[in-house]
């Protein structure tokens, strides 16, 4: 963790979720109200279709909603997609970009995902700005060089420690049930956080940096106490509010 900074745990539920899962919506906000006070920051970020609903059924919880993916305009003729303008007027606070499924299935470039992380900002959303290597770019040693590039390639220009989130997700950990060792993860984020620090000078002291990729609560151990590692971005383990709660519990 970083000193003095709040960690997240947003829930990625991707593609997933009909009505009947606004139940977990539920359940997770009935545990983070009966438990004990939880000092870490929740945030779901359900499919749009649930946006709305989602945000009725946590009205005064506290817990933040957030958006998948937005197109980088305000509006206009872009059939099929949604602006972070209209994110936020669903109810939510933040949105993911550059998600490495939308990287590798939609051709997102860095430049790409710059212009959402700019459209979130000027929404008024905070990005959660992912970025990660694939399993032959670690095997190859070139890990930190690559997203580094992305880091430096994908942040708003006006980032802030308010407006902006970074969360590594190396590609071969997600939905693999295979994490990086603590240690490397803890390289990681220290790159990133050295890169932050240049790029975004005082906010990129506190400018948070999730772990993501199969998070849960069999190893979200392995994450705590790890420095600038500040919470986490949780797929699979997020459509259980059992599961979900005992990643957030974790963080404290
Ligand atoms: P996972 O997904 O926890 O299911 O690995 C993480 C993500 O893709 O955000």
């Amino acid at each position: 963790m970083t000193p003095s900074v709040r960690p997240l745990v947003a829930g990625n539920w991707k593609m997933n979720g009909l009505k009947n899962a606004l139940g977990e919506i539920v359940a997770i906000r009935q545990g983070i109200e009966t438990g004990a006070a939880c000092k870490t920051q929740v945030a779901v970020c359900p499919p749009l279709t649930l946006l709305c609903s989602a945000a009725e059924r946590l009205e005064g919880s506290g817990i933040a909603l957030g958006g998948q993916d937005c197109h980088s305009e305000a509006f206009g003729p872009f059939t099929g997609s949604v602006s972070a303008e209209m994110i936020k007027d669903a109810g939510a606070s933040f949105v993911i970009v550059g998600h490495s499924e939308r990287r590798t299935a939609y051709s997102e470039t860095n430049a790409i995902v710059k212009a959402k992380a700019e459209a979130a900002v000027r929404a008024g959303l905070i990005a959660i700005v992912c970025v990660g290597e694939t399993g032959n770019e670690r095997e190859a040693g070139e890990e930190i060089a690559v997203v580094s590039a992305q880091v430096r390639g994908s942040l708003a220009d006006s980032a802030t420690s308010e407006n902006t989130i970074v969360a590594y997700e190396p590609l071969w950990a997600i939905g693999s049930g295979m994490t990086p060792t603590p240690s490397d993860i803890a390289a990681m984020h220290a790159s990133i956080r050295t890169l932050l620090k240049e790029i975004c000078n005082q906010a990129g002291a506190t400018m948070r940096i999730l772990y993501g990729g199969s998070v849960k609560p069999e190893n979200v151990k392995d994450l705590l106490g790890l420095l600038n590692v500040d919470g986490a971005l949780v797929g699979g383990a997020s459509l259980k509010a059992a599961d979900f709660l005992a990643v957030v519990r974790a963080f404290g």
